[in-house]
C-alpha cells in the first residue's frame, strides 16, 4: 500500500497505479478503523481498479463544543487493517495539505435535506461534510475522469446529502451505499461507530437500545396510529432507560421527509440519543 499526503502526490500515484486503464474505487474515513469502514473497503473494490482509502479527521464538520480533539486517532493500527485489505493508496492529507489557507469557499447543501435532524442538532455539520468530500472527490477523481465512492448507510442522512450534492453538480462518481456494520456478543446489533470507543462495558450492551427502539417504533408505524405520538413513545421510552434522545423518527427514503402514510411505502427510522456523555446515531430501512 501507497501513502501519500499531498494532493499532487495522490494523482502521481494515481496515474501509475492505473496506468491509463479503470477508475479508482474511494472510501473516505476519519479513521480509527472498524470493521464498518473495512466492508466499505472490500464493498467498493468491487467497483474499481484501484481503492483509495483517505483518512482525515475533517475540523469543519465538528461543532466548537464537540470532539475534533479528542477524535480517536490511531494511524498504526488504520495502516495495518488497510494494508491487510489489499488496499493500493492511503490519502492522508495533513490539514495544510487540504486546508493550505482558511476554507472560505464552502459547499452549502440544501436545507430541505441538511438542516434536519442531524443538521438541526449539529448545525453546520453537513456544509463541513460536503466540503471536504468535494476536496476529496476532486483530489482523487479529478485526473481520472470520475469513479466511485462508498458511504455507509449508519450514516443515513450523509449518505444523501453526498448523492444529492453529487447529482446537482453531476460529479462523475458513481456513490455506493454499505451496509451498517453490526457487534456481535454481549453488545450485538450496536451499530459500529469510531465514538463506541467512549463507550463503558456496561453502557456498549445498555446502547443497544437505540436500535431496538427504532425497531419498535417502525413496527408500531406500519401498523398505523398517530407517527407524532408514537414517536414521542419511542423518546419517552429511550429516557426512562437513562437517555438523552434528539430525535427518533419515521422519514421517507431519499428526501427524509414525513410520510403521510407510515404503514406502506419505503421509509426509515433514524435516531440520534446520547448515552452518558456519548452521542450515538442509528437507522432502520423498512
Ligand atoms: O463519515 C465520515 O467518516 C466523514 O463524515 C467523512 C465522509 C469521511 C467526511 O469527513
Amino acid at each position: 500500500m501507497q501513502i501519500v499526503h499531498t494532493i499532487a502526490d495522490l494523482r502521481a500515484a494515481l496515474a501509475t497505479a492505473l496506468a491509463g486503464r479503470g477508475r479508482p474505487a474511494f472510501v473516505p474515513t476519519m479513521g480509527n478503523l472498524h470493521e464498518g469502514h473495512l466492508s466499505l473497503i472490500r464493498l467498493v473494490r468491487q467497483h474499481g481498479e484501484v481503492t483509495v482509502a483517505s483518512i482525515f479527521v475533517n475540523r469543519l464538520q465538528f461543532l466548537p463544543h464537540e470532539d475534533f480533539d479528542s477524535y480517536p486517532r490511531t494511524w498504526e493500527a488504520d495502516c495495518a487493517k488497510l494494508q491487510a485489505e489489499g488496499c493500493d493508496i492511503l490519502f492522508a492529507p495533513r490539514e495544510a495539505d487540504l486546508y493550505p489557507e482558511p476554507q472560505t469557499f464552502k459547499i452549502q447543501p440544501d436545507p430541505a435535506l441538511a438542516d434536519i435532524l442531524e443538521g438541526e442538532f449539529r448545525p453546520g455539520f453537513f456544509t463541513g461534510v460536503c466540503t471536504v468530500v468535494m476536496k476529496l472527490f476532486q483530489a482523487v477523481f479529478a485526473t481520472t475522469g470520475g469513479g466511485t465512492a462508498v458511504f455507509g448507510k449508519k450514516d443515513y442522512q450523509q449518505l444523501m446529502v453526498i448523492r444529492r450534492m453529487v447529482q446537482q453538480f453531476a460529479l462523475p462518481v458513481d456513490i455506493v451505499a454499505g451496509e451498517t456494520a453490526r457487534a456481535e456478543g454481549a453488545s450485538g446489533g450496536l451499530a459500529l461507530s469510531s465514538r463506541n470507543g467512549y463507550l463503558s462495558e456496561a453502557q456498549r450492551e445498555q446502547a443497544i437500545a437505540l436500535s431496538r427502539a427504532l425497531k419498535t417504533l417502525a413496527e408500531a408505524a406500519r401498523q398505523g396510529g398517530n407517527l407524532a405520538v408514537l414517536e414521542a413513545q419511542a423518546m419517552q421510552a429511550l429516557r426512562a432507560q437513562g437517555w438523552e434522545p434528539d430525535y427518533l423518527t419515521v422519514r421517507q427514503r431519499g428526501n427524509l421527509l414525513p410520510p403521510a402514510d407510515a404503514t406502506t411505502g419505503e421509509l426509515v427510522a433514524l435516531g440520534a440519543a446520547r448515552l452518558g456523555g456519548t452521542r450515538l446515531i442509528d437507522n432502520l430501512e423498512f
